[in-house]
């Protein structure tokens, strides 16, 4: 029953001592003949031949929508981002300047609206909200009837604390009360926003200064969108039931029974405090971890442990559980001491299991805003963190996405005994591989990605591993 479910979403990573790849299975349509015989393993163990289990213990929407779906005004989740047109006056609200004197106006009324005009959601609860202009500054108001409405805060508070109330007949159309208890208001001629639409109207005209019509650009739906969306005492048997249906015992059995040596497990920062992790998350999820490994040990599996989602997220998107797109990992030493905590607590807790095959210090840090200094600090030190517990345990350290040189990590990680690069080539989101076979699919990745592949090969360095992900 997994096995189709399982290969939808399957992502291979290989670590290869010569250069040897083989594509996922991600968009085959549908379950492959009997799978050919597992290669006998070498002595090294290599190459490791090893499936992603991803949408497991670190949410991504994508994989499994429905996990949203219970959530109230599921379409208003944290980093979502909002365009709000002021229906009468025609005009968009904007937040153009960067500097303290930052007022929301609303004079843009160009079809296409730009950042000024676009502003991401912080969810409170289903009805209330923080919104956050492009500056990173919050959307804010003062007590006083008509008082101006600005976007100055640097941090949340009362002041920038706003309810959406939604027309039933079309959710699209909004009013928002501020936080003096009246609603927003664009007069007709008008560029300005003023908090003093009085009452409770229950019209929803085009003619109606309070209404508002919400365009949404995009949305994330990762763990902290989860958690946050249901509040985490609802999340919390949801995630639960989640995490001990999704993959299961007989997961690891036909893995193994597949030839695949190993699997790869994203993991989120927040399981080094189980079972109590800062809110929102939800506490277990160290369990189904202690239970993976049982199961690896049991049909001889390794387990890579990846850290998909690191403190202050490396990362803009949802797997990073990034609370609104904003990436904020290593802009300290603090941040990055937090994150080598994380790695400690993983090493040292699963160092003695037989099937640990690798730390992976962290998933797709993104260039330039993950810069190369702060991840060769902290792979210097989130190596020797798994180099305390474990003289064996390989310790992957990923090439940045984004604008980067696809060398930049080599001559750093061969200073480290057993330390890999990973590095992600990308064929699942993208429609021409569709109809292609698994040989033609093969063939491609041969012919367009080997020639970054062979830097990785064709250097000094002979003991250098490899490491790729294909999806
Ligand atoms: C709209 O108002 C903002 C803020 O006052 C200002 O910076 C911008 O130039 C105005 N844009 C237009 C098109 O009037
Ligand atoms: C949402 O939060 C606001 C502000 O804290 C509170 O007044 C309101 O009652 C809450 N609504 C729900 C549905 O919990
Ligand atoms: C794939 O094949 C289907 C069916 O033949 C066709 O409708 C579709 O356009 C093809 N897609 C691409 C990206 O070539
Ligand atoms: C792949 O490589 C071939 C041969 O160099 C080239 O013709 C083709 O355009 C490349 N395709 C893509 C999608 O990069």
């Amino acid at each position: 029953m997994m096995s189709s479910r399982l290969l939808k979403r399957a992502c291979l990573l290989l670590l290869v001592s010569s250069w040897l790849c083989s594509l996922s299975d991600a968009k085959r349509k549908t379950p492959p003949s009997p799978p050919p015989p597992p290669p006998p393993p070498s002595s090294s163990g290599l190459p490791v031949r090893a499936v992603c289990l991803g949408g497991w213990l670190v949410t991504e929407g994508w994989i499994l929508p429905s996990l949203f779906d219970a959530i109230p005004n599921k379409d208003l989740l944290d980093g979502a981002q909002l365009q709000l047109k002021a229906v009468a006056a025609g005009a968009y609200l904007t937040a153009a300047g960067q500097d303290g004197a930052a007022a929301v106006v609303a004079n843009r009324t160009q079809a296409a609206p730009s950042a000024s005009e676009t502003f991401k959601l912080w969810r409170i609860n289903e009805t209330t909200f923080n919104f956050r202009a492009s500056s990173g500054r919050f959307v804010g108001a003062g007590s006083d009837g008509g008082a101006a409405v600005v976007a100055v805060a640097a941090a949340p508070g009362p002041s920038e604390t706003f309810q959406v109330v939604r027309d039933d007949g079309d959710k699209s159309r909004v009013r928002i009360r501020a936080p003096n208890g009246h609603f927003l208001q664009v007069a007709l001629g008008s560029n300005s926003v003023t908090t003093d639409y009085y009452g409770e109207s229950t019209s929803w005209g085009d003619d109606d200064p309070s209404v508002f019509v919400v365009t949404k650009v995009l949305e994330l739906q990762g763990e902290y969108q989860i958690c946050n969306g249901y509040g985490t005492a609802k999340a919390t048997p949801i995630l639960r039931n989640h995490w001990s249906t999704y993959i299961v015992e007989d997961d690891f059995k036909f893995i193994s029974a597949s030839g695949l040596t190993a699997v790869r497990i994203p993991v989120g920062w927040w399981i080094a405090s189980d079972p109590n992790p800062p809110a929102p998350y939800v506490g277990g999820s160290l369990q189904t971890l202690d239970n993976a490994f049982k199961w690896a040990e049991k049909y001889k599996l390794g387990v890579i442990i990846d850290l998909h989602a690191a403190p202050g997220s490396q990362n803009p998107w949802e797997h990073s559980s990034s609370r609104d797109g904003t990436q904020e990992w290593g802009t300290s030493d603090a941040n990055i001491a937090e994150t080598v905590q994380v790695i400690d607590f993983l090493a040292s807790r699963y160092a003695k299991s037989p099937s640990l095959l690798a730390v992976e210090l962290m998933n797709e840090p993104f260039a330039p805003r993950a810069t190369l200094e702060s991840l060769m600090k902290y792979y210097h030190d989130g190596y020797n963190a798994v180099r305390k517990y474990s003289s064996t345990a390989y310790v992957i350290m990923s090439n940045r996405l984004g604008p980067h040189d696809p060398t930049e990590f080599l001559q750093f990680a061969n200073g480290f005994p057993r330390a890999v690069i990973d590095v992600h080539y990308y064929t699942v989101f993208n429609d021409l591989f569709n109809n292609l076979t698994v040989q033609q699919n093969i063939d491609f990745i041969k012919s367009n990605f080997s020639s970054e592949l062979k830097k990785c090969h064709n250097t000094k360095w002979p003991s250098h591993l490899c490491g790729r992900m294909g999806g």
